[in-house]
């Protein structure tokens, strides 16, 4: 058999426990605004999508719209306010975001999805009473940088009371992809603008789903977030809770991480931060040992035992974070089958 051939029979065999693994799971896969509003990411991302389904997995798709509900306001003469990932929603801006997120992502990816045949419903979360929500009160908050503190008024920014998600078991279990946009509503009418991530997390919990997979524009969790090589390539949720309050995670991956440690520490199976915009990183990361981002266990995790115990957020351990995924995959408890020759030792 040719070398090629065995390559590609050695890659198939590799996705087998994974495979067997993930049927049947629920998985939800979050996007950003920047994939959706990529072409040729959201084409690739929506065939991944496709795969995911056709081979059992049920996904349900919730996005943000952040690039877009800025670049919308600033051409209709708005300054966008952004406090620590969240945006500060006005008046104006609410409308901004039931445009953008509930109007043109939402469609777009629909669109992309359904392109790759999958039978894809869009919705926001005012849908069913999905996301039900009450307005932020002030909130007192310490700047990253200067670390001085002032009291932010978000607007119409919801905190999740309450989510509903049997709209999204009843479409998936007839084989449809729920995708759903981040604004929510309170008992009176109020629509509430959501951060996505949240969302994303509260909507995994509820669903008790198996992966809460966030696809953003990086490629995960960065030691160092100026250096894209410093990739986190495996943290348990008590070195996250402790990365955030560090300071090392700035911006847009403060919501994030904060959402999958709640969602991991409230019984979603893992948390997943990868980049939406490399071709190919959400079949990477489910299917293959190496992963292409940062997972998010449990301390309990079998992954997390096999991990170095201490993983000290911003050094480099003796042992690559690289090799310690290696060592850490397959998922626990994922079915043993033969290991491909000469790859005895970290095989499944
Ligand atoms: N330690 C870190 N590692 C990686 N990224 C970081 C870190 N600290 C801050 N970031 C920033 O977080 C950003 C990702 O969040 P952002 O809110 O911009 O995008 P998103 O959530 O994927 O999209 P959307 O807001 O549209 O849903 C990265 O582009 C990066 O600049
Ligand atoms: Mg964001």
């Amino acid at each position: 058999m040719a070398v090629k051939e065995q390559l590609l029979l050695r890659i198939l065999k590799q996705a087998l426990p994974y495979l067997r693994r993930h049927r049947g799971q629920v998985m939800v896969v979050k996007l950003g605004g920047e994939i959706a509003a990529n072409t040729e990411a959201l084409r690739s991302l929506a065939e991944d999508i496709s795969l995911l389904s056709h081979v059992g997995i049920r996904c349900v798709v919730v996005h943000g719209g952040g690039p877009q509900a800025t670049e919308l306001s600033r051409r209709l003469g708005m300054v966008p306010t952004l406090v620590q990932g969240r945006r500060v929603t006005d008046d104006q801006t609410l409308d901004v975001a039931k445009m953008v997120f509930a109007g043109k992502i939402n469609v777009d990816i629909t669109s992309a999805l359904r392109t790759q045949g999958v039978q894809a419903v869009g919705m926001s979360g005012v849908a069913a009473d999905i996301l039900h929500a009450a307005r932020r009160a002030p909130t007192e908050i310490t700047d990253e940088v200067t670390g001085e503190k002032s009291m932010v008024d978000f607007g119409h920014v919801g905190d999740i009371t309450s989510v509903n998600t049997g709209v999204l078991s009843l479409l998936m279990e007839n084989g449809y992809v729920p995708v759903l946009s981040s604004l929510g509503s309170d008992g009176d009418g109020n629509i509430l603008n959501i951060n996505a991530d949240t969302v994303s997390a509260a909507v995994a919990a509820d669903l008790q789903a198996g992966k809460l997979i966030i696809l953003t524009s990086v490629a995960g969790v960065l030691a160092d977030k100026q250096d894209p090589d410093s990739l986190v390539s495996l943290l348990t949720v008590g070195q996250v809770n402790e990365a955030l309050s560090t300071g090392a995670i700035a911006g847009g991956m403060r919501p994030k991480l904060a959402a999958l440690a709640r969602a991991v520490a409230t019984g979603v199976g893992r948390g997943h931060i990868l980049s939406g915009l490399q071709h190919g990183s959400l079949l990477l990361e489910l299917f293959t040992r190496a992963g292409a981002g940062t997972l998010i266990v449990r301390e309990d995790d079998q992954a997390a035992h096999r991990a170095p115990s201490t993983l000290p957020f911003g050094a480099r351990t003796p042992m690559t974070e690289d090799a310690a995924r290696e060592v850490a995959a397959p998922e626990a408890g994922a079915p043993e089958v033969a290991p491909p020759p000469g790859q005895g030792e970290t095989a499944p």
